[in-house]
């Protein structure tokens, strides 16, 4: 293969996750070409033309023109010639044309057919792979990561279904993958919980989930503070026993700490999550200042007014104090720490960061310093900054506790999906009650994951659940409009079809299912959900516009089992790509 080809074909993510992208029929395309233009072909110049009845690939002429001294479209008209011999008898490329300065290629269709539809119809892996192993690397994807003084918002749920999604693509292209979730369970905002409880909770232990009954004193806290400002050093003053070891305070203080963590965990099972491991910043806080002191010494840092400060102008970004002059550490401190304990516990190959967009300076500052450190992984560190979500009715709070809630929403969710399904059918309540579930969380979900991450949001409830609209529950109804196809088959579907019965309408949608691995090979390089749920769109939109036309069960013999070859396809590929975005499928909605 041309190494031009290669390159082209080959996707690097930022932080050096690396996987082939693969297209069997480009690369024939490619064998044909260099065949034929030896050392004058370049590989990624090969395209895909803007209307599918030119051909399925197309090679420009234009930077031949100078070698052969002749014009594109004549050389295009000539190669074009020299190919009709050469094409005979090649299994994959039925035939080239010139157009104008192009060179176009049909790939023979059934081969193509073929091709995709034995790769789709595997339930477990129905994208199109090379064969051979591929070089499996380690990730280390960090999200989550709340606070424990109060329960998770509607922030943490885009942050959660990245983080989930993101893992399950690498995993999909061929990655090893820990999750991790860093728990702030240390500071001043921890101890005003904790202040509130003393002063009002009076042993009580928690009457409703966990984490809310923490929150709530949290929120008492706030609503105090407002009027008394006598109550900050009451709270810095408890944060001073926490760190002096003071019993009382640290057994009031794991107390609360688990109540915390339960609740967030109870959430997590809700979502369908879990956690490689947790790193606790209780355990961390301190380490750190040894790094930065013996960066001091060697001259990487700098001393200013007795703080040790990162400068960063090389880098053009602000300098950063890493330890105050009283000695005491920062949120930096234990980042620098943290990056490299990740790496040493998993021998990790590279290591992701799913946190909103206002840690993106601290993300680029902690990547330098790693940087000025010599930390041979500080290119292989990747924060995966992701937007604000806002609710139709304006932008969410969080101090006075006007919080969007997580598991409030999730509820909500639920709910809305229960009407929609009682509306819709009569079935038992227990029956509803489980659809429900489903639907209303991929509702959520798929709502999340579909804007590109860096972009800020509207969450709005009501639209992501719509059955017709571009929501995930359109995706799951697609799904269970295929398995119900199948259902009414209800005999063994035979795989042995006759491949030549396909028309245009149908290659049009066998070549998008073609596109699945792709897909999530540009998803996973590019830490971007949205891209998967994009295609699981239109994919649905094709099949169902196909479906809408042309009779399956009702066609003759050869053509009904050839379509319902399409059909199961379609189906496995979307039961894997909703997976993919951490979604269900159901196989009646
Ligand atoms: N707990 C932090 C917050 O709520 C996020 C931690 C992000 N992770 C990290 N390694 N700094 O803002």
């Amino acid at each position: 293969m041309p190494r031009n080809d290669k390159d082209k074909n080959r996707k690097t993510g930022s932080n050096g996750c690396s996987c082939y992208k693969y297209d069997l029929f480009r690369d024939a395309v490619s064998v044909v070409l260099s065949k034929e233009l030896k050392d004058d072909f370049d590989g990624s110049l090969i395209e895909v033309p803007p209307d599918h009845t030119f051909g399925d690939y197309a090679y420009p002429c234009f930077s031949l023109a100078k070698v052969f001294k002749k014009s594109p479209e004549q050389i295009s008209e000539e190669i074009a010639v020299r190919l009709e011999k050469s094409l005979v008898g090649n299994k994959v490329i039925a035939r080239a044309q010139n157009r104008g300065p192009y060179l176009n290629f049909f790939v023979e269709p059934s081969y193509l057919s073929k091709t995709i539809i034995s790769a789709a119809i595997k339930k477990s892996r129905p994208e199109l792979q090379k064969p051979g192993k591929k070089p499996e690397q380690k990730q280390i994807i960090e999200f989550s990561s709340p606070n424990t003084n109060k329960p998770l918002h509607l922030g943490h749920l885009r942050n959660i279904c990245l983080g989930e999604s993101v893992s399950r693509l690498s995993e999909s292209i061929g990655n090893n993958v820990i999750r991790t979730c860093l728990v702030n369970d240390r500071g001043t905002h921890i101890c005003k919980s904790m202040l509130m409880y003393k002063k009002e909770g009076k042993g009580m232990e928690p009457d409703k989930k966990p984490d809310h009954f923490v929150g709530d004193f949290y929120v008492k806290y706030n609503e105090l503070e407002k009027k008394d400002k006598g109550i900050e050093p009451e709270a810095q003053e408890m944060l001073r026993l926490w760190e002096a070891g003071d019993r009382e305070t640290l057994t009031l203080w794991k107390k609360m700490k688990r109540w915390a963590v339960e609740g967030f965990n109870e959430t997590y099972d809700e979502l369908g999550i879990r956690f490689d491991k947790f790193y606790y910043e209780s355990e961390i806080y301190k380490k750190g200042k040894d790094i930065v002191k013996t960066g001091l010494r060697k001259g990487v840092f700098k001393e200013e007014k007795g703080a040790i400060v990162a400068d960063l102008s090389k880098e053009k970004l602000p300098n950063k104090v890493l330890v105050r002059s009283d000695g005491t550490s920062i949120y930096m401190t234990q980042d620098i720490y943290l990056a490299k304990l990740k790496f040493k516990d998993y021998g990790a190959d590279s290591s992701v960061y799913v946190v909103g967009s206002e840690q993106n300076l601290h993300f680029q500052q902690l990547f330098a310093i790693l940087k000025l450190l010599g930390f041979s992984y500080a290119e292989r560190c990747y924060h995966l900054s992701y937007g604000m979500v806002y609710l139709p009715s304006g932008k969410m709070k969080s101090r006075e506790g006007v919080v969007v809630d997580a598991d409030d929403i999730i509820s909500q969710m639920k709910d809305i999906a229960l009407k929609e399904i009682r509306k819709r059918y009569r079935i038992r309540k227990a029956e509803a009650e489980r659809r429900a579930a489903k639907i209303g969380l991929s509702a959520l979900k798929f709502y999340l994951l579909m804007t590109d991450p860096g972009k800020d949001m509207t969450f709005n409830p009501e639209e992501s659940i719509s059955f017709e609209g571009e929501t995930g529950p359109y995706v799951q109804y697609t799904y269970a409009r295929a398995s119900s196809i199948l259902r009414k088959y209800n005999k063994k579907i035979d795989k042995n079809i006759d491949y030549t019965t396909y028309g245009d309408d149908e290659l049009v949608l066998i070549k998008k299912m073609g596109a699945y691995h792709n897909t999530l090979v540009d998803a996973a390089c590019s830490y971007k959900p949205s891209i998967v749920c994009r295609y699981l769109l239109d994919l649905c939109q094709i099949f169902n516009e196909y479906y809408h036309k042309t009779p399956v069960l009702k066609a003759e013999e050869a053509q009904m089992k050839a379509r319902l070859l399409i059909v199961m396809g379609v189906r496995n590929i979307l039961a894997s790509g909703l997976k993919k975005l951490g979604i269900d499928v159901l196989p009646v909605m």
